[in-house]
């Protein structure tokens, strides 16, 4: 995949070496994360999450789809700071995603459901929610299915991120028009039941592929 659209990103980040990244209290080197977990996140997308989970002292955090474990490193090193627990469900992780865990030292906080969502063990899957990733399977209706199935369990103020939104075609396509459904049915007043009312909250810089996207579960949010 082209990375030539990568953009710079807007804050300074501290650039730390790989040796001293486990037990770094400072922000991460995204640009070493993306190489480490073969550029799947551009360093765009690992700062918002980065940022997005620190916001709200993310203790509990639900990624679907880990592959190389490129998100995992970032959202694992925000569990581990909040001394919480970062849960990856994937069917097929890397044998890089186990290297990566172990090598930055994120073990401890991070606990592989190896199955595909939503065909899982629930009993395993935590409640509430702080901070959920939806980067699993990216057809349009799946990823509204991730949303719908692991969004109920998101507490009321907690956040969901979708990634690949950007892109004129392919699984842009189909994150794009799963999020714009999911936006727009969660924000409408409807007598079928509860609504999640989310709000967009943050974004990537648009760019040719990849790109983040948060939401807000709102304080009124209902649990159903
Ligand atoms: C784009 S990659 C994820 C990249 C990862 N977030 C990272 O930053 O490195 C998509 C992953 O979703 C996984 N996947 C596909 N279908 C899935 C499902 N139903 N549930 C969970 N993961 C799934 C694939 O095996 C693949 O590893």
């Amino acid at each position: 995949m082209d990375q030539s659209n990568e953009r710079e990103s807007s804050t300074t980040c501290a650039s730390i070496p790989s040796s001293s990244i486990a037990s770094t209290p400072v922000r991460p080197d995204y640009q070493e994360i993306s190489v480490r977990g073969n550029r799947r996140m551009t360093t765009n997308d690992l700062e918002l999450l980065d940022k997005t989970a620190r916001e709200i002292g993310a203790k509990t955090i639900v990624e679907i789809g880990s592959m190389d474990g490129c998100s995992s490193m970032v959202l694992g090193q925000v569990a581990k700071d909040n001394s919480g627990m970062l849960y990856c469900i994937e069917p097929y992780p890397k044998g890089k995603w186990a290297t990566n865990m172990i090598d930055l030292g994120l073990n401890n906080n991070v606990l592989l459901i190896k199955a595909a969502s939503p065909w899982l063990d629930w009993s395993k899957v935590p409640a509430p929610i702080d901070y959920l990733l939806i980067d699993g399977d990216h057809r349009c209706s799946r990823a509204i299915c991730d949303y719908v199935a692991f969004g109920r369990l998101v507490r009321a103020g907690g956040r969901i991120a979708f990634h690949d939104i950007d892109g004129g075609k392919g699984v842009a396509l189909y994150v794009r028009q799963a999020v714009e459904i999911c936006e727009r049915d969660d924000n409408l007043s409807s007598p079928q039941g509860a609504d999640y009312l989310i709000k967009q909250i943050a974004r990537t810089p648009e760019a040719r592929d990849r790109g983040t996207i948060v939401f807000e579960k709102s304080a009124e949010a209902v649990l159903i």
